[in-house]
């Protein structure tokens, strides 16, 4: 009897960090190196991914709003990512890289701006049921030096022209989240030049044998 062959589920690999830790220049070179050792790789973004998302976003980083309102639009560009483009790409095998995830509303929404976790817990629930990364790097670096990066970069959008003080919250946040999901965060020092950091990053894999 033909038995049709089922995919194994595709890693879900999420990137995070504050505005300026660097973490983007890594996900490329992760790729490339999941494509040498076989696996099919997806790359994408949050908020975006998805042309529904991706306007989404252009909103989200340049039009002033309340809170809910960021955290409910934030929470539909996921949905929309999570069911026209994550979900279908992991069930079929593809291994999913995504810039930013749910740790970043946590972090941003949440310890950053004072929004209620227990509303995030709830919409996180709803919008993606019990799905969660299988790993998750944190970029972690201090507020003033990511500050600093940021400067000679390019013009800031509405979440990098926020002062310090957000910024420490943030890392806080991410803090909270890495301790209660210790079994998937890796925090990388994102503090050191990008050499160190991709060593971090590629020892990492290693230790999972991907
Ligand atoms: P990012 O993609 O890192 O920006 P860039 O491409 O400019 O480096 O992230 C965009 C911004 O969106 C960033 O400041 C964090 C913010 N953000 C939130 O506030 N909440 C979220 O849930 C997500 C995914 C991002």
């Amino acid at each position: 009897m033909h038995v049709a062959e089922v995919a194994p589920r595709g890693l879900f690999i999420t990137f995070e960090g504050i505005d300026g830790a660097g973490k983007s220049s890594h996900i490329d070179t992760m790729a490339a190196h999941l494509r040498a050792a076989g696996r099919r790789v997806m790359v994408t973004r949050e908020p975006g991914g998805t042309t529904l998302a991706e306007r989404l976003r252009g909103e989200l980083l340049n039009t002033p709003m309340d809170a809910l309102t960021e955290v409910l639009l934030v929470f539909a560009a996921r949905r929309d990512h999570l069911t026209q483009a994550i979900e279908p790409a992991l069930a079929a095998g593809t291994t999913v890289l995504c810039d930013r995830f749910t740790d970043s509303t946590f972090a941003y929404q949440g310890a950053g701006r004072g929004f209620d976790t227990g509303v995030l817990q709830q919409l996180e629930s709803w919008v993606q049921s019990d799905l969660q990364p299988d790993l998750t790097l944190w970029f972690d670096i201090s507020p003033e030096q990511a500050a600093q990066r940021l400067s000679t970069a390019r013009s800031p959008d509405r979440f990098e022209q926020l002062d310090a003080a957000f910024f420490h919250r943030v890392r806080r946040g991410y803090e909270l989240r890495a301790g209660s999901h210790a079994e998937r965060f890796v925090r990388i020092d994102a503090g050191l030049d990008r050499e160190a950091v991709a060593t971090q990053v590629a020892a990492t894999l290693r230790a999972r044998g991907w």
